[in-house]
């Protein structure tokens, strides 16, 4: 359907051009100069001490589990509403993933039901901070420390989100960012694991390539893979990392203008912020009553949206772990009420009222 609003357009032009364009000529296409300048970047931005590239989001968090431990038979705490990959990354890695109920207002991990969730199998918690808001890490770091586990933290949707200042996914042992297509900065597919530890960070880079320090041998020392990035990618990262400001300012101003004309329709709710986070709004996320017939009005008026997460205890995949329904009520309500707007940052004045209007005529026309 050709969308009047489609959900994103990606924010790409003369700049990553020109860097791709250096990319053909210097003939190097693997991870080479660009690759080095976006790790360092990212070092800047994020303040990791140590940040190592990998293929995208998922694969980041499966060798960060790896490299934390994670082995068979262990049990990893995530969220129940967030993007599929944070558990089969778990699984993958040999865990048993562990659910946990959400805050209705962040929809990141309910931090009071956690404790009751340990078991002498637990090994990590895998906060994810979902939507432009940063987890409430303080006591996550309390409770892992007291049970001896690890924290990785699912930083997917976090560049540029700081809890208390710091850059999420450098407070617990490992985090990961995604730089895939609809995130705040993107190379298409691209991640990076960041730690501030230097023996994860060492593994990592085994992991990363081969089993080998260093390209260019055919000597192995340990068993690891292949998760590495372009340098085509890392061209567009680039670009992509010295244009934030340019993104989160439009992201932002976008988001106002949604929330100005929308902030009086007593049918809607707006997410609050909570003072230990910054805000880098990534979708405009709202809560109605009827979220079904609101997004089929907004589909027949060619607006696109999106639903929240799908409770990762409802999905057909993890049937396995036998939840039942009711296991998670913040999710099940979260989930009936909550859609998302399109935020990108080339969406036009005309386009957002084009959706606040035709949201105040659905609820008008009852
Ligand atoms: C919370 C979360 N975790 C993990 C991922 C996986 O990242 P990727 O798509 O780069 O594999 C995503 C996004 O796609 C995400 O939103």
């Amino acid at each position: 359907m050709g969308y009047k609003v489609p959900q994103l357009v990606p924010f790409v032009g003369d700049e990553e051009l020109a860097n791709l364009k250096q990319v053909i000529q210097k003939q190097w296409l693997t991870e080479g100069p660009f690759a080095e300048e976006f790790v360092s970047l990212i070092k800047d931005k994020t303040g990791a001490k140590y940040a190592v590239l990998a293929n995208n989001g998922t694969l980041a968090l499966f060798i960060a589990l790896k490299a934390i431990g994670i082995k068979d038979g262990d049990e990893i705490i995530i969220p129940n509403i967030t993007f599929i990959a944070s558990a089969t990354s778990a699984y993958f890695a040999g865990a048993t993933p562990v659910f946990v109920d959400v805050d209705p207002n962040t929809l990141n991990i309910d931090v009071t039901q956690l404790e009751k969730l340990i078991t002498s199998k637990t090994k990590a918690i895998m906060p994810v901070h979902v939507y432009g808001q940063a987890a409430d890490m303080d006591p996550i770091l309390d409770i892992a420390k007291k049970y001896n586990i690890k924290v990785i933290e699912d930083a997917a949707q976090g560049y540029g989100v700081e809890y208390k200042g710091k850059h999420t996914g450098t407070i617990g042992d490992v985090g990961t960012i995604s730089f895939f297509a609809d995130k705040t900065v993107t190379c298409g597919e691209g991640a990076v694991v960041l730690t501030n530890n230097e023996e994860i960070y060492n593994t990592l880079k085994l992991l990363r390539n081969q089993g080998r320090p260093n390209s260019g041998t055919f000597i192995h020392p340990f068993l690891g893979m292949n998760f590495r990035m372009t340098d085509l990618q890392c061209a567009v990262g680039v670009a992509q990392l010295k244009k934030f400001d340019k993104i989160i300012q439009l992201k932002t101003k976008n988001y106002d203008l949604y929330y100005e004309k929308l902030k009086n329709v007593k049918e809607i709710s707006f997410v609050e912020i909570e003072e230990y986070s910054n805000f880098i709004p990534f979708r405009v996320n709202i809560k109605v009553d009827k979220k079904e017939e609101l997004i089929q009005y907004l589909e027949e008026n060619k607006i696109q949206t999106r639903t929240f997460f799908y409770p990762l205890h409802r999905q057909p995949c993890f049937e396995y772990l036998k939840y039942k329904i009711d296991d998670f009520p913040i999710s099940n309500r979260v989930f009936n009420e909550g859609l998302s707007l399109a935020i990108f940052p080339g969406l036009e004045v005309e386009q957002i009222e084009l959706v606040t209007d035709t949201i105040i005529e659905f609820f008008n026309k009852d």
